[in-house]
């Protein structure tokens, strides 16, 4: 009997030989399809869960810059004794217009109409957030124990973006951390060495006259305010240097310090 010619397209495919060039382009386009249908599965589905463990690890981040981390801890229950509030940057103080639930900080440190545009950046952020969050621990009487600021710069290869806590009186530096950074490990990555962060604790950010005196450098010009640069590192530590002063300064948090140091805020 004579073979039968198959007339449909996909009779002709089928018919093929394997290495046929039809054949390999339709085997490597189904398994692209294939894979990119199990990514994009993984992404949307594994996206809460992302979502949630990033704001755990900001929580976790608050507890250990303000030393209240342990392991194992209940990271939920120690961050309630936080109280997490909006700053309006312009003006130093609290305020509630912003969603504090739903708000993007990084967002609206980029969306024009949510930030002012630097013409004096040293700490290379472009633009700096109209609107950013705070934290005020208290103590069971309900007084200021200690302020979680957030702060964030450019280093050598990546913007730095951390914590830095202060006890109530708004000078005296508890702790500082970062807690993202494309640093390179043993290098500007030591910013998280546990020896480097406690040199932090107990320096003073300004002197008794109000000057902001904070430093990181490698040669010290007032030890109560002075954080030995990283050896190896000097770029990234002028980044952290750079970024503290910004956030610590005018352009920063001062107006809202002194607000809250006044009651004001
Ligand atoms: C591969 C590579 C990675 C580097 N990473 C960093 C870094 O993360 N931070 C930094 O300040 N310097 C880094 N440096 C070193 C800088 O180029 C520069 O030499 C250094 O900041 C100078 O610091 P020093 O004066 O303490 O030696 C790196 C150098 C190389 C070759």
């Amino acid at each position: 009997m004579p073979d039968r010619k198959p007339s449909t397209w996909l009779g002709k495919l089928i018919a093929l030989p394997v290495d046929s060039t039809p054949k390999t382009i339709l085997v490597a386009v189904t398994l692209c399809l294939f894979c990119s249908m199990i990514v994009a599965f993984a992404a949307v589905n594994l996206r809460p869960i992302q979502t949630y463990n990033k704001a755990l690890d900001k929580k976790v981040n608050i507890l250990q810059v303000a030393g209240l981390y342990d392991e194992g801890v209940d990271v939920g229950a120690v961050f309630a004794s936080f109280e997490p509030r909006i700053v309006d940057m312009r003006t130093g103080k609290f305020t509630d217009d912003i969603d504090i639930s739903t708000f993007d900080e990084r967002a609206a440190a980029k969306d024009p109409s949510m930030s002012t545009e630097l013409v004096d950046d040293p700490a290379s952020i472009g633009r700096k957030p109209n609107f950013t969050t705070v934290y005020l621990l208290k103590n069971t009487d309900g007084s200021l124990d200690k302020i979680i600021l957030p702060i964030y710069g450019y280093g050598l290869w990546s913007t730095l973006y951390g914590f830095i806590a202060l006890e109530e009186n708004g000078n005296d530096i508890f702790g500082l951390q970062f807690y993202d950074h494309a640093e390179t490990p043993g290098l500007g990555a030591e910013v998280d060495n546990p020896r480097w962060k406690a040199q932090w604790q107990g320096k003073k950010l300004r002197d008794n006259n109000g000057n902001l005196m904070i430093q990181v450098a490698k040669v010290a010009k007032a030890r109560e305010h002075h954080i030995d640069a990283l050896a190896g590192a000097t770029l990234t530590s002028d980044g952290v240097d750079n970024l503290v002063k910004f956030w610590m300064g005018k352009s920063g948090f001062e107006l809202f310090i002194s607000n809250l140091k006044a009651g004001a805020a």
